[in-house]
């Protein structure tokens, strides 16, 4: 593993911005995994100002994103879907039909699942997959204790993750019970992996994840076992790995 620490958030999101734009540069039809959340934000600025000074072109990639939420429409506010538009999709030149994330909405969820991880099959799987970690280890929606075989699937939320995400919506019973994620065995199949951590509160859950055993417990530390992963974080999250 790879792994970069960096002074502060703004140079996080820097370095990884460099990572993925070296992916694009080197092979333009790339099959990006995307990631929501607040940890990738400043990176999709960073390429945003680097494609609108030219250096950087979307228009052969191809995308699919981590998760969504069970329920919301694609133009919900919060939807994962209205955040990848908001903050990447509608300010580069990709090809909106290149771009894929689970539809909440879908009548079953189940089912949609099953041909999400066709499309990312028929895509020919992921050359680079962009992760951020929740606090307590989660990567996309896989919570402690799911099963690390999984492909796309339907996931009960866990409290801790309501709880966290509760600040993006306007009371905490407005947000989703359900997601669908990727799974860890799809996480795992992409060829290489940008995991992306920032800031103190995460600080645990990097430990536990890159010192502690491989366990459904923790799913970030099935990275252990990846081949090609790169850890861009900043001080503050790598502030409990030892020296
Ligand atoms: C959500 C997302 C994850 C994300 C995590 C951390 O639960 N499903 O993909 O990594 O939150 O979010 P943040 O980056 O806001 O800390």
């Amino acid at each position: 593993m790879k792994i970069y620490v960096t002074e502060d958030y703004q140079a996080m999101s820097r370095k990884a911005a460099n990572i993925l734009s070296a992916q694009v540069i080197l092979k333009p039809t790339s099959v990006l995994g995307l990631a929501t959340g607040s940890t990738p934000v400043g990176m999709y600025k960073q390429l945003i100002t680097w494609y609108e000074k030219g250096d950087l072109d979307f228009s052969q990639v191809k995308t699919v994103n981590l998760d969504e939420y069970v329920g919301l429409e694609p133009t919900h506010e919060q939807s994962y879907r209205r955040f990848m538009q908001v903050n990447f999709f509608d300010h580069i030149n990709i090809n909106p039909a290149n771009t894929n994330v689970p539809d909440g909405l879908a009548a079953d969820p189940a089912g949609e699942c099953a041909w999400y991880n066709e499309v990312i099959r028929k895509m020919g799987g992921v050359d680079l997959q962009v992760l951020g970690m929740g606090r307590n280890g989660h990567i996309g929606f896989n919570e402690p204790g799911n099963a690390f075989e999984l492909e796309t699937h339907v996931v009960d939320l866990t409290e801790s993750t309501i709880e966290a995400n509760a600040r993006f919506f306007s009371s905490r019973d407005e947000v989703p019970r359900q997601a669908m994620t990727m799974g860890i065995k799809s996480i795992m199949m992409a060829r290489k992996i940008l995991l992306m951590v920032s800031g103190e509160d995460k600080a645990d859950a990097v430990k536990a994840a890159f010192t502690g055993p491989v366990t459904p417990q923790v799913p970030a530390s099935i990275l252990q076992l990846h081949p090609y992963v790169t850890l861009v974080a900043d001080k503050a999250a790598m502030s409990k790995m030892e020296a």
